[in-house]
């Protein structure tokens, strides 16, 4: 895609996630309460219990963390209570809204949140011991050049951890039946429906070996790339029935293999 296309695309996903921070259409209570920023947490880590168990939140005290993508602002405020020294960025205002009005909240401080782009991070090369990124860089035009920025502007020996969307998964397999086998037209790509209706435009997911492909030349150790179901794979939003099929298509297929979620750790030479 040319540069001109990416910075159009770049400008729709912009706009998708500006008019609603990432869940908070799953809260009706009063936007920034109390009472909604806890339930956005106790949604998140109940619908999603391996983000903490990935991101150990708690082994990042006194270190220089970047969330990239903070969204609405949950992991970070972990980030923040977990006693890092916590910088996050998004491409939205509503997220870095989000992100102050938390923050004040709770009465906590960190140490820099702004809105920039993950395809160019305003932090010097080797600046953080963490960065971080859950469900984002699949969003953004150039995925691979903003996995890219993540590892330079990580120290050497930190770590780097980022979840993206994995295209051999149960939930893109769903997303496909949805909208090209019930609609007649089976000869359309996983990657075009994804791209055309999951979130924001433009939604990209990958395989391992793609991801493997991506870090080639970079200065990195891979400890660990791996698919892991979620809630979205086990279809809990829906009636038991859906969930039973889901079921069965995991046992079929291996489990975790066909997971949503592709958790990469690496540790930056
Ligand atoms: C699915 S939400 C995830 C947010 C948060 N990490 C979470 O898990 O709730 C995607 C986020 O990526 C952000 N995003 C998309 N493209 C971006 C880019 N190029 N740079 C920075 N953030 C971007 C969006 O604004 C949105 O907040």
């Amino acid at each position: 895609m040319s540069s001109e296309n990416d910075e159009i695309l770049k400008n729709e996903v912009h706009n998708f996630w500006n008019q609603s921070a990432c869940g908070t259409f799953l809260v009706d209570k009063e936007k920034y309460t109390l009472e909604y920023f806890e339930d956005l947490e106790k949604l998140r880590y109940s619908m999603q219990p391996e983000i903490p168990i990935f991101a150990k939140f708690a082994e990042s005290e006194g270190k220089k963390v970047l969330e990239v993508g903070v969204g609405a602002g949950t992991d970070f405020l972990q980030w923040v209570r977990s006693g890092a020294i916590a910088y996050g960025i998004d491409l939205t205002e509503e997220a870095i809204e989000h992100v102050k009005h938390r923050l004040n909240l709770y009465n906590l401080k960190a140490e820099q949140y702004a809105v920039a782009d993950s395809e160019h991070l305003p932090f010097a090369d080797n600046t953080f011991d963490i960065v971080y990124s859950w469900g984002v860089i699949h969003h953004t035009p150039d995925t691979q050049k903003a996995l890219h920025e993540i590892v330079r502007v990580c120290k050497p020996n930190g770590t780097i951890k980022v979840m993206i969307y994995h295209r051999h998964s149960l939930l893109a397999y769903f997303f496909w039946i949805k909208h090209a086998l019930l609609k007649f037209r089976p000869w359309k790509s996983i990657s075009w429906i994804l791209w055309n209706y999951m979130e924001s435009k433009g939604t990209k997911a990958f395989t391992k070996k793609e991801v493997i492909k991506m870090l080639e030349n970079q200065p990195v150790e891979i400890i660990n790339i791996h698919p892991v179901l979620s809630y979205y794979d086990r279809l809990e939003r829906f009636n038991k029935l859906f969930q039973i099929i889901s079921k069965f298509a995991s046992i079929l297929l291996g489990g975790n293999k066909v997971g949503w979620e592709l958790l990469i750790e690496l540790q930056k030479k």
